[in-house]
């Protein structure tokens, strides 16, 4: 119990295909999942996959704060498990992502604006609705870690890649 040790990128656990959960309600996958929302609040993170913290299933954490919301709906955490995941529509949107796995740095990728999602809960219970915004957003990336996608892997133009830090000192240097 408690909070997990984090994979950051160079360890393999990140680059593998997860395998499906065959028992959702499992007293090992409940206690995986409690842990992993301790340690995405305690991040503080918008997302984490079980990949993150060395074990290759197929579930994540997500929620959207109100600090992040920005006019989108808030989203308690919550946890998806064997998701599935598809763009609603060809619209795309440029989103600035940082991840938990590649800490201080941050890149801008192009995500579907809206998907379907759907998946269970811990208790079998299916989740299930349509996304956009934030929430859109944090489902693909977190999706991708179950496929082994990293998103710089997902990179278009490699200027919008760096440090925050770099990034901050630039942007203020701009005002
Ligand atoms: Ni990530």
């Amino acid at each position: 119990m408690g909070l997990l040790k984090i994979a950051r990128m160079g360890h393999p656990v990140l680059f593998q295909r997860a395998e499906t959960v065959m028992d959702p309600g499992a007293p090992a996958i409940r206690q995986l999942v409690a842990d992993m929302l301790e340690t995405m609040e305690d991040a503080p993170g918008v997302g984490l996959a079980a990949p993150q913290v060395h074990v290759s299933l197929r579930l994540f954490v997500y929620r959207v704060p109100e600090s992040r919301a920005g006019g989108d709906a808030v989203v308690p955490p919550s946890v998806l498990i064997n998701p599935e995941i598809e763009p609603v529509g060809d619209e795309i949107m440029l989103c600035t992502e940082g991840c938990l796995s590649i800490p201080g740095m941050r890149g801008t990728v192009p995500r579907a604006a809206t998907v379907r999602y759907r998946g269970v809960d811990c208790d079998g219970r299916e989740v299930s609705g349509i996304a956009s915004g934030l929430l859109a957003n944090v489902l693909q990336h977190e999706y991708d870690h179950l496929d082994g996608i990293l998103y710089p892997m997902r990179l278009r133009d490699f200027t919008s890649f760096g440090y925050v830090e770099e990034f901050a000192k630039l942007e203020g240097a701009s005002r």
